[in-house]
């Protein structure tokens, strides 16, 4: 659909030769000029025209006037000049036909920039670390790697989700020589990764202690086992498989329950054989030097430390690994984009290694794009991973799914278990997703679960229970005999028809910014101006059938794309709360 902002921009970049001595400003740069002002006495949108002060020579005050002029008798747009701002108002007949019948026909499609179609996005988010917990830290790539997916898929692009284990690394000799020091299978086998982290911690806690005395007797061992598991031992590459199912069927638990699932777990192991390459490929092109027995590259004169790719005794590293991997992915997926989702601590290790592939000649270096974001604490206490006081990811979900479903019991006291659990479930969880995704994603986040779980104010529960509301006027309206004419009369479904049209421009915003709160605040405007709606305004008791038909129709809108939204940011819809 051709939006009111282009409308206008086209109109107006057509009239300007005409008005000003035959200035030429293209009707895409005027686009970007103009704004939704902040209060609705001001009109719909505006322009202003200072801002074309310097091309038009012209003060703001007579461009806002000569422009208005060209707004004469025009149908769909009235135009007025107010100290040097060019303010809008769209008719309310041609706002109702032109966002109802375009939200209405595309239904669930309403919104897609369609520009990803034959394109390919790899993502590489949530990628915990196998056998450490799956705590609160990590919620932020998960939820926001998942929501870029859907982003980019609701565009058309074709998506490959890639869970990167970290499924590699000497933590493994230590897991291997605590499990056959202390370890039971049987407890581990019903214990689960907890019982995984319990032996991490403690051989951490006894290499820490042995190495207080000058001993080195458990480093070295764990540094030998890991050594035998590089070589294919078969008993410890039996163990190592079986940590890393046991720590995979956990995390599987939450990723259910967010409705998230990886299109590859090709963790770091994968590319152990596929880094050799790499590394000769660097030697070759003269770009590795030694430091201090190491390999490095160097990068100070990009303002970096240098890259480490090999470490004194040859073994790779981090960078290394993601040199081979984003290399395998390029020659199996094509990718017209590959995006990192970490927190921001890792912004420097993807910064470095993005120029060592860019100094190694691959053309697709240009295409890599790291999402960072900020830290996260609870409840004002920092999250310490080292000394195991974490709040695991699991038990925040549980702890809200707990609260909601007294919550709803209270509400609905002849609600069937089963049902409650599901409400429990999709509005607990939601209402951490929501919460967490409300902000800018580098903004570092105080957690506060009484603050997500609220019914009122900006939160996952009252966004569901407002979808839930649409859900339930819909199901009241069956029977009704469908709208003939799409129109509004009232200012609170003016506001309604303008929130919904701003849905395709927020959507282009969040995939440009890599901001899926962009959604979550677009989400709360609709749900604002829905709610006033149906407080102000008679839905199905309203006075004439043409003016129930035409709430219901808008009701139907607001249903579909308070759905799609969800949709992007992994909050379930909910038709009961
Ligand atoms: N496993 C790493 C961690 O938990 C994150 C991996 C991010 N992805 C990557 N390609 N480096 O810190």
């Amino acid at each position: 659909m051709q939006t009111f902002k282009d409308y206008i921009a086209e109109k107006i970049s057509a009239s300007l030769p005409g008005l000003f001595g035959g200035a030429v400003i293209p009707d895409g740069e005027l686009r970007e000029l103009i704004e939704y002002p902040p209060d609705a006495s001001m009109g719909d949108l505006a322009l202003p025209c200072f801002k074309l002060s310097r091309t038009l020579r012209r003060s703001p005050v007579q461009i806002a006037l000569a422009l208005a002029g060209a707004f004469d008798g025009d149908s769909k747009v009235k135009a007025a000049a107010l100290n040097g701002y060019l303010n809008f108002t769209v008719d309310n007949a041609a706002l109702a036909e032109g966002v109802l019948g375009e939200v209405l026909s595309k239904g669930e499609r309403y919104g897609s920039p369609e520009n990803g179609h034959g394109k390919t996005v790899v993502l590489d988010y949530s990628s915990p670390n196998v056998a450490k917990p799956f705590h609160i830290g990590h919620l932020g790539t998960t939820v926001i790697g998942h929501s870029l997916k859907k982003l980019h898929e609701f565009a058309g692009y074709k998506c490959v989700g890639i869970n990167y284990l970290g499924d590699w690394g000497t933590q493994f000799g230590k897991m291997i020589c605590a499990y056959k020091k202390w370890g039971n299978r049987d407890e581990i086998e019903a214990g689960g990764v907890d019982r995984l982290v319990e032996l991490y911690v403690r051989i951490n806690n006894a290499i820490e202690a042995e190495k207080a005395e000058g001993k080195t007797a458990l480093a070295d061992e764990s540094r030998a086992e890991f050594h035998n598991l590089e070589l294919g031992d078969k008993d410890n590459i039996a163990l190592w498989k079986w940590f890393v199912e046991i720590s995979l069927n956990e995390y599987s638990k939450t990723y259910r329950q967010l409705d998230i699932e990886f299109d590859s777990y090709a963790g770091e192991s994968f590319y152990t054989d596929k880094m050799p390459a790499q590394v000769e490929k660097l030697r070759q092109m003269g770009l590795l030097k030694i430091d201090d027995g190491a390999s490095i590259v160097d990068l100070g004169e990009y303002g970096m430390p240098p890259c480490l790719i090999l470490k004194k005794d040859g073994s790779t590293l981090y960078p290394t690994r993601d040199i081979a991997a984003a290399n395998y992915r390029y020659e199996t997926y094509h990718f017209d984009k590959a995006i990192y989702v970490t927190s921001a601590a890792q912004s420097l290790h993807f910064a470095q290694w993005f120029k060592v592939v860019e100094l190694m000649g691959y053309d697709w270096s240009k295409n890599l794009v790291h999402v960072p974001y900020g830290t996260v604490s609870i409840n004002g206490a920092k999250l310490a991973t080292r000394t195991g006081n974490v709040i695991l990811l699991r038990d925040l979900f549980s702890q809200a799914i707990e609260k909601v479903d007294a919550i709803t019991a209270e509400k609905n006291p002849g609600m069937s278990d089963e049902k409650r659990a599901e409400i429990a479930e999709a509005v607990g969880v939601g209402a951490v997703v929501f919460y967490y995704l409300s902000n800018n994603r580098i903004k570092d986040i105080n957690f506060m679960l009484e603050d997500a779980l609220s019914y009122e104010g900006n939160t996952g529960p009252y966004v569901q229970y407002t979808y839930a509301r649409s859900c339930s006027v819909l199901e009241k309206s069956e029977g009704v005999s469908p709208v003939t004419k799409y129109r509004i009369t009232t200012d609170d479904e003016h506001e309604l028809l303008k929130v919904l049209a701003q849905f395709p421009e927020r959507v282009s915003a969040a995939i440009e910014a890599y901001e899926p709160s962009y959604i979550t605040r677009y989400i709360l405007d609709l749900a604002a101006a829905f709610n006033r709606f149906y407080h102000n305004c008679q839905i199905l008791t309203a006075d004439d059938p043409e003016t129930v038909a035409a709430r219901i129709a808008e009701t139907k809108a607001v249903n579909t794309v308070l759905g799609t939204a969800f949709g992007l940011i992994c909050l379930k819809k909910t038709t009961q709360i």
